[in-house]
């Protein structure tokens, strides 16, 4: 009774850790994202958010504010309007598993 518990709670806390396929996401990212959220995701442009190291539960909750219409901006609603809920949880695992370094001023 005792081991088979216990491998079900190992799966379990395996499968929170990152829901999303990330080399599914950065091939999706290279083609759909890159362009304005930058290859490494870090933005280039001004008016475009880092994504690189945000936490994935955010960048799912946000994806899905936009495509459900929750969180609205003429680009991103536009954009996360055709992304299915996989292609979601791989592009927030990519850039959830990039990692950064800080310079304080
Ligand atoms: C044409 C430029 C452009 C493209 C392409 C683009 N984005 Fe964005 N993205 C933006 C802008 C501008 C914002 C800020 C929107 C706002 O103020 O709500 C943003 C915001 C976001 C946010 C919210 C970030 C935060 O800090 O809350 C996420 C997540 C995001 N984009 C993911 C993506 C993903 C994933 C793709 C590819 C499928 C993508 N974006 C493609 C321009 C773009």
């Amino acid at each position: 009774m005792r081991a088979p518990t216990s491998i079900l709670v190992l799966a379990l806390l395996a499968g929170t850790a990152s829901a999303g396929d990330i080399a599914a996401g950065r091939a999706k990212a290279g083609a759909a994202c890159a362009v304005c959220h930058g290859p490494n995701g870090l933005s280039m442009q001004p008016n475009v958010p880092h994504l690189a190291g945000q936490p994935e539960i955010y960048l799912v909750e946000q994806l899905r504010n936009y495509r459900s219409g929750k969180r609205a901006h003429e680009v991103m609603s536009v954009i996360a309007k055709p992304l299915t809920d996989t292609e979601i949880d791989n592009l927030a695992a990519w850039y959830a598993a990039m990692q950064l370094s800080v310079q304080l001023p």
